[in-house]
């Protein structure tokens, strides 16, 4: 890296730490808390396959927040929702049989399960906060004044904690009686992954260095079209993929046989080709595609051209030539913002170009100085089975919240914890 981009990067991290500072929020780094009983929102919302976690980096992110608290002997109780129960108590989202795997995961001794902390008395509570120094609770949607933010729910939910922290950034976007409610209740602080999350957020999101593309897929226009329009006066490229380019592609005039396309969303298409030429945002679309006529189990899959799309086919993935274009297109930009699938990725072999641009950003990150930010949960189940994350220069691991950030939407767990 040259002196001057090393410069430049230094004001954008020194810019990005006074805007944390601006936002008047009492971060964990920043305090001694010593001999607390802390209650510790964290994200344990992991995906689960056959009772095994199928993929850990939830909890391996946590760690480093987890470690300093006990190392400073406070007691730490792990707080998080899993699932959607919606105020009913399900065992098959009961936290209780993650409970020896995260206490694995975490490696910091035993985590004690509590299947009733919040209801049980102020006594009962003080004798068990004196039995162990991690404990987690059992899932905070089975109660439904969690998702109501109910103010008393808050009140009892912070009885016997000394201090609130938030290290779910990922739960940032849910105005619930963990995320919201408790802060009137404790003084309350940013974790250190959430405190990570806003900083990234902001330096590469808010001020990535140009040229700047972002390559957005998905199944839907109408998910990502407050995205769009609010990250493109930023860009000067933006890749369209997954399902919604079809419905670029009609309203460009294109055959895309049977493929499922949003007509309403036209108008709004035509709307954002105005923004983007004002705002020098060249938005480029697949030249190719992969088509087939079933998705699962597709056979005579064909990597067609455009205006040969059969009638019965549907595009499920863009084609090598469009794959071509925007490997070219990275070579000529300094930061690359990523979010949803360029294919239908869970059918091999639709997650051909999602795959081969996955991996070629890694190969760039590492080599050329690229920045390569990606977020959302089905962008990362995407990646999950090759072995490129680690090479991209930040990887976010909040769905919703991510996509509410990018959409310049204010997110209440941040003002909360003002
Ligand atoms: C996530 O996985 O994105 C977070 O855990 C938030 O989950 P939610 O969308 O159910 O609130």
């Amino acid at each position: 890296m040259v002196f001057n981009e090393k410069i430049q990067n230094l004001r954008i991290i020194n810019k990005s730490l006074l805007w944390i500072k601006a936002l008047n929020m009492k971060l964990l780094n920043e305090t001694n808390l010593n001999g607390k009983t802390v209650l510790l929102r964290v994200d344990l919302n992991v995906p689960v396959k056959g009772k095994k976690i199928a993929d850990q980096s939830k909890i391996v992110l946590i760690k480093q927040t987890v470690a300093q608290l006990l190392k400073k002997n406070n007691k730490v109780f792990l707080l998080s929702h899993f699932g959607r129960p919606k105020g009913e108590v399900l065992p098959s989202l009961s936290l209780k049989s993650l409970s020896n795997q995260i206490e694995k995961i975490l490696g910091m001794g035993r985590v004690i399960f509590l299947d009733n902390f919040i209801n049980q008395s102020k006594m009962e509570k003080d004798s068990i906060i004196d039995k162990g120094d991690i404990f987690l609770l059992e899932n905070i949607r089975f109660h439904k004044e969690e998702e109501e933010n109910d103010e008393n729910f808050s009140k009892k939910l912070s009885e016997c904690f000394d201090v609130y922290i938030n290290d779910s950034f990922s739960a940032s976007h849910r105005t619930h009686a963990s995320v919201v409610g408790i802060t009137k209740f404790l003084p309350s602080y940013a974790g250190l992954l959430f405190e990570k999350e806003l900083k990234n957020l902001k330096r590469y999101v808010e001020n990535p260095r140009r040229p700047c593309l972002a390559i957005i897929g998905g199944s839907k226009v109408s998910t990502k079209i407050s995205l769009i329009k609010n990250i493109i006066i930023k860009l000067d490229y933006l890749v369209i993929g997954g399902g919604m380019a079809n419905t670029f592609l009609a309203a460009d005039g294109f055959q895309v046989g049977s493929s499922r396309i949003e007509k309403n969303y036209f108008n709004e298409i035509y709307n954002l080709k105005k923004i983007a030429i004002k705002h020098n945002c060249k938005i480029i679309l697949p030249v190719d595609a992969l088509s087939s006529v079933s998705l699962k189990n597709a056979k005579r899959v064909r990597n067609c051209e455009l205006n040969n799309i059969l009638k019965k086919e549907s595009i499920f993935d863009i084609g090598d030539a469009s794959i071509n274009e925007i490997v070219k297109i990275i070579s000529e930009v300094q930061t690359v913002l990523w979010n949803g699938p360029l294919g239908a990725f869970e059918y091999a072999p639709f997650d051909k170009s999602t795959k081969d641009i996955a991996k070629h950003l890694s190969k760039c990150s590492r080599r050329n100085n690229l920045d390569v930010i990606v977020g959302g949960g089905d962008t990362l189940a995407a990646l999950k089975d090759i072995d490129v994350i680690k090479n991209f220069t930040y990887v976010s691991t909040s769905g919703g919240a991510f996509l509410h950030y990018l959409e310049g939407k204010s997110l209440p767990g941040i003002k909360a914890l003002k």
